[in-house]
């Protein structure tokens, strides 16, 4: 598997490890829904490459991700058509996270909003940077719990935390997100290359067989609750897409940096 015409994903291989980083550095690594439909590629083709063992998701520069690209919809003419096309792509993308038979490991090497915030707990093992911080500002923005936030948060955080954080919009510091078990282990920056990559070549390594029964097996405790989330997480999203609370949120987003100015 050669991994090439990503556009809006650095996808590249080292070993046994596939290292896929967000790169959209001018919107703070804002992911489109073309950057949805190369997540969903790129978790797909892993499957039958036998020469990868752990997928690793990051995000170039200093910030993992500013989550759903919040000016997309700006330059549609047929709303309705962009939202559904958009939420099926989105419910694609996060069924290849859920299907993905490698372990998918989120090194989240600064903040994380939205989606951003909910592939970590989608991922088999997620660590974080002392400067991430986890922030889900989807009743801000008018939305609801996606990403099957709304059953793996719960169970991951505890019910009072999690609705604190999808329904409150309160972030999740690094080190809340370390109390709380969102992330097994915070790194500093200074040890990326000397102990942080290391350990992830490390953990390529393993036996590939056992690598992908044991987390099959792992995945069987929740695996069906979190699908029926998903599809009633994206039922939900396309109707509040519609809703004027999100298209406000959106004006509100355009026009922030006019309004600070005045
Ligand atoms: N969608 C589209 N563009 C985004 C974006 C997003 N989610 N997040 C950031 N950007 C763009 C900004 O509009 C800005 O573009 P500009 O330079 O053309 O004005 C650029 O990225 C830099 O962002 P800025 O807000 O100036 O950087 P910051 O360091 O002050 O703040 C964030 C960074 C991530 C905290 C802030 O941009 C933010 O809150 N973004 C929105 C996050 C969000 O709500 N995501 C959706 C969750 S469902």
């Amino acid at each position: 598997m050669s991994y090439q015409g990503y556009q809006q994903l650095l996808v590249e291989q080292q070993g046994k490890l596939l290292v896929v980083k967000f790169n959209n550095p001018k919107k703070k690594n804002a992911i489109n829904r073309f950057t949805y439909q190369e997540m969903t590629r790129v978790l797909t083709e892993v499957n039958d490459d036998e020469s990868v063992s752990l997928v690793v998701f990051t995000g170039v520069g200093d910030i993992f991700t500013a989550g759903n690209d919040l000016t997309q919809s700006a330059n549609s003419d047929d709303l309705d058509a962009f939202f559904k096309q958009s939420n099926a792509t989105f419910k694609a993308m996060v069924l290849s996270f859920v299907n993905c038979k490698k372990i998918v490991f989120a090194l989240v090497n600064g903040p994380a909003i939205g989606i951003g915030a909910t592939i970590v707990g989608l991922s088999d093992v997620a660590w974080c940077s002392e400067t991430a911080y986890f922030h889900t500002p989807f009743t801000k923005l008018g939305l609801v719990p996606e990403g099957g936030s709304s059953y793996m948060l719960p169970l991951i955080l505890g019910r009072s935390k999690a609705s604190e954080t999808l329904l409150l919009s309160e972030p999740l510091s690094a080190q809340e997100a370390y109390q709380f078990n969102f992330v097994s282990r915070i790194f500093k920056a200074s040890q990326l290359d000397s102990v942080v990559w290391p350990k992830l070549r490390q953990y390529s390594e393993l036996p590939q067989n056992s690598l992908l029964q044991g987390k099959r097996l792992v995945k069987e405790g929740f695996l069906e609750n979190l699908l029926k989330a998903n599809e009633a997480e994206c039922k939900q999203l396309l109707l509040q897409f519609q809703h004027s609370e999100f298209a406000q949120a959106i004006i509100d987003f355009a026009s922030r940096k006019t309004k600070s100015k005045l």
